[in-house]
């Protein structure tokens, strides 16, 4: 009999417990493995803190947001743990191997991929599963839980859209995604956003506010801005930018820290940016102007039935790799078919927009303002 283990870590997003279900089922159903299921992400795996799988705990969770295992951020490499910063992913190990553990089931995003290749480099069995609202993990057409929250930014920007006209007034509605703009630009051109910010294409404020001027010239009072929270104008974008390629080009550790800590400086002075955003359109276009923040309402609730679908595919596929022992992969999905794909493969690569992609010209082709320099 194989043994299983199975976390999900990162942020939360629907869809979670659709594929641990599926995971599940068809590990212990089919296959007749066994299945333990540790709690809070790392930081389980790392307090040995797990529940069985079997009997009943796996019924009626098709539909429930959220993870019934609890989630985390933490990274085995640098775990706060009894009060400092410590490498934990030797306790990881011992924790595998004392429960005969077979394989371990990561399920997370771009970060999780990083942290599985990690602990697959040190001698563990380990196939994750791509789970984000932000769309951005590699080498995997999607990632279970961007279509719930497409709907939901979608049905936001509905219903921001009456409020708008109704007042005359500019909404700029800030969209999750970290620093990937495939929610914001997905929901915008469903939603039939006027603009639409992406963190991949720096902006120029006076595009934008011309574009809602001549809006008002053709008779439309009101606008919709859909904003993903990574979007900046270009002169901030290209300091991003150029920080980043300091710490990539970096001789040594003191210049590395330095580009961070320019890095992190920058997030914390942009941090405010949709509400800045805001005040600068309201002063050049003369329209009142406000903010609607969606947060983490994107990542709550019960998962949409692609979500459900798709996290069940990949979560059977698993258990069929488990069964062939196929280890050191992410199951992507690509088409109607689970592939597997090296882990190495997707571990660090993040899936950004590429400003040549359809959907870009699908947006530009309707009308939507970009925000691109002329
Ligand atoms: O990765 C999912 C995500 O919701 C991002 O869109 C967002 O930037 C981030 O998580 C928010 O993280 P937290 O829930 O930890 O504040």
């Amino acid at each position: 009999t194989k043994h299983i283990g199975i976390l999900t870590a990162g942020g939360d997003s629907p869809g979670l417990n659709a594929a641990i279900r599926g995971v599940g089922k068809a590990a212990q159903g089919h296959y007749g493995m066994q299945m333990i299921g540790f709690l809070d992400g790392f930081r389980g795996l790392v307090d040995n803190r797990f529940r069985r799988m079997d009997g009943d705990i796996l019924s009626g969770i098709l539909t429930r947001g959220g993870t019934i295992l609890g989630t985390g951020r933490d990274k085995p490499h640098r775990m706060l743990f009894g009060g400092k910063t410590q490498d934990m992913t030797d306790v990881i190990v011992e924790n595998y191997h004392a429960n005969h553990l077979d394989c371990l089931v990561c399920i997370g995003g771009g970060g999780t991929q990083k942290n599985a290749l990690r602990l697959m480099e040190k001698g563990l069995n380990i196939i994750t599963l791509p789970k984000t609202i932000d769309n951005d993990v590699a080498r995997t057409d999607v990632t279970f839980g961007f279509d719930t929250a497409l709907g939901i930014a979608t049905e936001a920007i509905d219903r921001l859209h009456s409020t708008a006209h109704s007042h005359h007034r500019i909404i700029v509605v800030e969209i999750m995604g970290h620093r990937a703009g495939w929610l914001a630009l997905g929901s915008g051109i469903a939603g039939g956003a006027d603009v639409i910010l992406l963190p991949e294409i720096p902006y120029n404020l006076d595009v934008v506010s011309e574009a809602i001027r001549q809006r008002q010239r053709g008779g439309k009072n009101f606008s919709i801005v859909a904003v993903s929270e990574g979007a900046l104008p270009e002169d901030k974008a290209s300091l991003v930018q150029e920080a980043e390629q300091r710490k990539l080009n970096a001789a040594n550790k003191k210049e590395k820290k330095e580009a961070k800590e320019t890095l992190a400086r920058l997030a914390q002075d942009y941090a405010n940016n949709t509400v800045l955003l805001s005040s600068q359109l309201e002063e050049l276009t003369g329209l009142e102007s406000r903010v609607t923040i969606l947060g983490h309402l994107q990542r709550g609730g019960t998962p949409s039935a692609a979500d459900r679908l798709l996290a069940t595919r990949l979560g059977t596929a698993c258990a069929d790799l488990i069964a062939r022992e196929q280890y050191g992969v992410m199951v992507s999905s690509q088409g109607d078919a689970a592939v597997p794909v090296p882990l190495e493969q997707v571990a660090g690569n993040k899936k950004l927009v590429p400003p040549d992609h359809p959907w870009v010209q699908s947006a530009l082709h309707v009308g939507t303002c970009l925000g691109i320099s002329k």
